[in-house]
């Protein structure tokens, strides 16, 4: 199954106005690698800038609420993020799990919403350090991603992004071997659910990708792509990514 590489930057609470300039680099990048799907999920805020100059890039947001309107407040619904210029929004990342208490309900509920309101997912799951040192890993993740499914779940609207907790933002990663048992375990899961649609479903690795590591990472097999936080933040930064990816 041939599947484009998908690379999206997640800013996190990073980024004003300031760095727009970053933006707009970026997607001229993107332009000169039309083999690589290439994304940023950017603070709600810069949305509305960032797509007039993010050129071939997409602009994404970092989660959306599961309702469409009501007393929810701070919270933005997906139709405001698609009327911002977003095309795509993560749900489920472990920092919104953890912090904001979000469920594997919650998770599916906010990709429906997402899904109804046009907007692309990318719907993250992975495990915490004490997971892996229990050598449960592939089953844990991959019960909370079927728990985390939303129905409907489709290779043209909704990608996973694996990103094992303790991976985020320390520089470690895990061995090529484990992430190819996680992602090839993954799609195992995903076909109990969807059938043939897991082979066109896209399996993202996020956590600590940078250009030192990405081209390895995504030359395994089940490998699709990356969610990048860190490196993403500049050009300088995200370019060997999608360079890697090409
Ligand atoms: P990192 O973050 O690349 O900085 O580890 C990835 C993520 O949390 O999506």
């Amino acid at each position: 199954m041939d599947r484009r590489k998908l690379v999206v930057g997640n800013w996190k609470m990073n980024g004003l106005a300031a760095q727009l300039g970053e933006v707009e680099a970026i997607g001229a990048f993107a332009a000169a690698h039309p083999s690589v799907d290439v994304g940023l999920c950017l603070p709600a805020t810069l949305i509305a800038q960032a797509s007039a100059v993010s050129g071939a890039a997409f602009i994404g947001a970092q989660d959306c609420h599961m309702k469409d309107s009501g007393a929810h407040t701070g919270c933005l619904s997906a139709a405001m993020l698609t009327e911002a210029g977003a095309t795509s929004t993560i749900v489920g990342h472990s920092e919104r799990r953890e912090d904001q208490g979000e469920s594997d309900a919650d998770v599916a509920a906010k990709a429906l919403a997402a899904r109804a309101a046009g907007l692309k997912v990318i719907l993250c799951v992975g495990e915490s350090l004490a997971v892996r040192d229990a050598g449960d890993a592939e089953a844990v993740v991959s019960r909370q991603l079927l728990a985390s499914l939303p129905d409907g779940a489709a290779a043209d609207w909704l990608a996973i992004a694996y990103e094992p907790i303790w991976a985020i933002g320390t520089g470690r990663i895990p061995t090529m071997d484990a992430v190819a048992a996680m992602h090839a375990a993954l799609r195992a899961a995903l076909a109990t659910r969807i059938g043939t649609q897991a082979d066109g479903m896209r399996i993202l690795y996020g956590g600590s990708m940078n250009g030192d590591n990405a081209a390895e990472l995504m030359a395994i097999a089940d490998v699709d792509g990356g969610l990048v936080g860190g490196a993403s933040l500049t050009a300088a930064k995200f370019a060997p990514v999608i360079e890697a990816a090409g």
